[in-house]
C-alpha cells in the first residue's frame, strides 16, 4: 500500500504543496503553509456547485436582447451598455472616497422608488453611517432594504428570504465565508465569495453589484481572477480635489467599453453631467498664451477639454517635464518632434502640461492640442479666442488623421469654437459637412503651425 503523504496548503490562497515552505509559491505570503487534515483532498470550495448541462444546437438558443432595467441615471446606464442587465455581476471599483457607495446608493434609491426590490449589504459601515449618507441623498422607499453584515452565510439567507432584484455588496474585501479559515480580503475568500455571487446572480436572475477597492498601484485589490469572473468591471475615477468623477467600463460583457459617464460630487450626492464639455471648459482663461481647446472622443461622445502648457527657461541641466491628465512619454515625444522639426530650443525649457478639469486623455488626437499649447506657451503668443485643435502627430512632424473628425468639429462649434486646426486629410474629407460659420484650418505638418503662432496668423 502506498504510504500516505503529508500535504500542506496555504491558508491565504488554498494552494497545495507536497512539502512545507516558508513562502507560498503561489500567493507569496510568508509562513502561510499549514499541514492539511488527512482527509483533505481539495481546497474547501463551498461556493461552486456542480451542475449538469446538456449540449444543444446553437440554433435553438434564443438570442433575445438581455432584460435591462434603467438605473434612473442616464450616465450610469450608458456605461452599463443601456441599463442594468438581469442576472449580471458587476464590479464597481475605484479609490477610497471617490464615491462608489454614493453612486450605488443613488442607483438603489431610484430603483426602489420605481418599485424594484433592492438589498444593500454593507460590510464596511454601520446602519447609522449608511443612514447618514442616505439622508444627504433623499427619501428612500420601503423597497430598499439595508443589511449591515459581513458574514456571507447571513447575506445568502437574506437574499433567499426577500428575493431582491438587485443586490449591492459593499465591499467584497470586508465579506467572509466563515467556512474558510482565511481572513476577510484574502485571495481565497474573494475567490469563493465571487463564485458564490456569480452563481446567485445567474440562477436567481438577480443583478449584483460588488464594490472592490483598488491597490496603491491602481488595480482592483485581490486576485486578477475577480475581474475575469464578473461580467462588467466599472472604474470610478477622478481627482478628489475637483468635483468631477468619471465612470468607465473597463470590461463589459453586455456593452461597449468605450463609453464614459460623467458625474459631479455635490453636497447632496452625485449629479449627472449631461454636457461634460461645458463643465470641462468652465473657468478657462481667455486670450492667454499656452492654452487651447481640444476635442477628445470618449466612445461615441466628443468632449472638449482645455490643454494648458507652461514653458519656462530651466535652471537645471535636465529640464523638468510633467504631464497631468495625459501620457508623460507622449508629451516627451511631441516635444522632441517640435524641437527637431522646428529647430526651437525646448531642451532648455521646463515644460508642464495639464489637462484642465480633471479628465485623463491619452488618445493620439490630443497631440496637436499639446503641440499648439506648447508653441503658444513658448512664443508667449495667445491663440485667438474660439480656437480648437485636434490631430495626431507622427515622428516626422506630420499631422495624421483621427477618427470622427466631423463629430469633433460639430461639438466644438456647438460651444462656440469656430476656428479648428485639424489634420489636412480630415479637412479635405470634411467638405460639405461642416456647420456654417466654422473655419477649418487643415495642417499637414508641424512646420505649418509656426506661421499661426507668430502673432499674425
Ligand atoms: P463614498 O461614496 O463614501 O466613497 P467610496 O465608497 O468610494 O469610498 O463618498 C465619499 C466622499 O464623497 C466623501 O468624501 C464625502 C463625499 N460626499 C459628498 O461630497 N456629497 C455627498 O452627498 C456624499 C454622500 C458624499
Ligand atoms: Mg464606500
Amino acid at each position: 500500500m502506498a504510504k500516505e503523504k503529508t500535504l500542506f496548503f496555504c491558508k491565504e490562497c488554498g494552494a497545495e504543496s507536497a512539502k512545507w515552505l516558508g513562502q507560498c509559491p503561489s500567493c507569496k505570503a510568508w509562513d502561510s503553509l499549514v499541514e492539511a487534515p488527512r482527509d483533505r483532498k481539495r481546497p474547501v470550495n463551498t461556493a461552486i456547485g456542480i451542475r449538469r448541462n446538456v449540449p444543444v444546437p446553437l440554433g435553438t438558443v434564443s438570442a433575445e436582447d438581455e432584460k435591462r432595467t434603467g438605473s434612473g441615471m442616464k450616465e450610469l446606464d450608458r456605461v452599463l451598455g443601456g441599463g442594468i442587465v438581469a442576472g449580471s455581476l458587476v464590479l464597481a471599483s475605484g479609490d477610497p472616497g471617490i464615491g462608489k457607495s454614493t453612486l450605488l446608493l443613488q442607483m438603489c434609491r431610484n430603483l426602489s422608488n420605481a418599485g424594484i426590490r433592492v438589498l444593500y449589504v454593507s460590510g464596511e459601515e454601520s446602519l447609522r453611517q449608511v443612514k447618514l449618507r442616505a439622508n444627504r441623498i433623499g427619501e428612500f422607499s420601503d423597497n430598499m432594504l439595508f443589511l449591515a453584515e459581513n458574514n456571507m452565510d447571513v447575506v445568502r439567507e437574506s437574499i433567499m428570504d426577500i428575493h431582491p432584484a438587485v443586490v449591492i455588496v459593499d465591499s467584497i474585501q470586508t465579506m467572509v465565508l466563515p467556512q474558510l479559515d482565511s481572513p476577510a480580503g484574502s485571495v481565497t475568500q474573494i475567490k469563493e465569495i465571487t463564485s458564490f455571487l456569480l452563481r446567485t446572480a445567474k440562477e436567481e436572475e438577480i443583478s449584483i453589484f460588488v464594490v472592490g477597492h483598488v491597490t496603491k498601484e491602481g488595480s482592483v485589490a485581490g486576485p486578477r481572477m475577480l475581474e475575469h469572473m464578473v461580467d462588467t468591471v466599472l472604474y470610478f475615477e477622478g481627482d478628489t480635489t475637483t468635483p468631477y468623477r468619471i465612470l468607465r467600463a473597463v470590461k463589459n460583457r453586455f456593452g461597449s467599453t468605450n463609453e464614459i459617464g460623467v458625474f459631479s460630487m455635490e453636497r447632496n450626492g452625485l449629479m449627472e453631467v449631461l454636457n461634460p464639455s461645458e463643465h470641462m471648459l468652465a473657468g478657462m482663461p481667455l486670450d492667454e498664451p499656452g492654452s487651447i481647446v481640444t476635442v477628445t472622443m470618449e466612445g461615441t461622445r466628443p468632449i472638449l477639454v482645455e490643454v494648458q502648457a507652461l514653458v519656462c527657461r530651466t535652471n537645471f541641466n535636465l529640464p523638468r517635464r510633467t504631464a497631468t491628465g495625459t501620457d508623460f512619454n507622449r508629451l516627451n515625444l511631441i516635444l522632441a518632434v517640435l524641437e527637431k522639426r522646428l529647430g526651437i530650443g525646448l531642451s532648455g525649457c521646463d515644460v508642464y502640461v495639464n489637462i484642465a478639469g480633471g479628465m485623463r486623455v491619452t488618445e493620439p488626437a490630443l497631440d496637436l492640442g499639446i503641440a499648439i499649447s506648447v508653441l503658444s506657451g513658448y512664443t508667449n503668443v495667445p491663440l485667438p479666442s474660439g480656437t480648437a485643435a485636434f490631430g495626431e502627430i507622427g515622428l516626422i512632424g506630420e499631422i495624421r488623421s483621427v477618427s470622427q473628425a466631423v463629430a469633433r468639429v460639430k461639438e466644438a462649434a456647438k460651444l462656440g469654437y469656430h476656428r479648428c486646426f485639424v489634420p489636412k486629410n480630415d479637412a479635405d474629407r470634411m467638405k460639405g459637412q461642416i456647420p456654417d460659420g466654422v473655419q477649418i484650418i487643415g495642417v499637414s505638418n508641424v512646420k505649418e503651425l509656426k506661421k499661426y503662432l507668430s502673432g499674425n496668423g
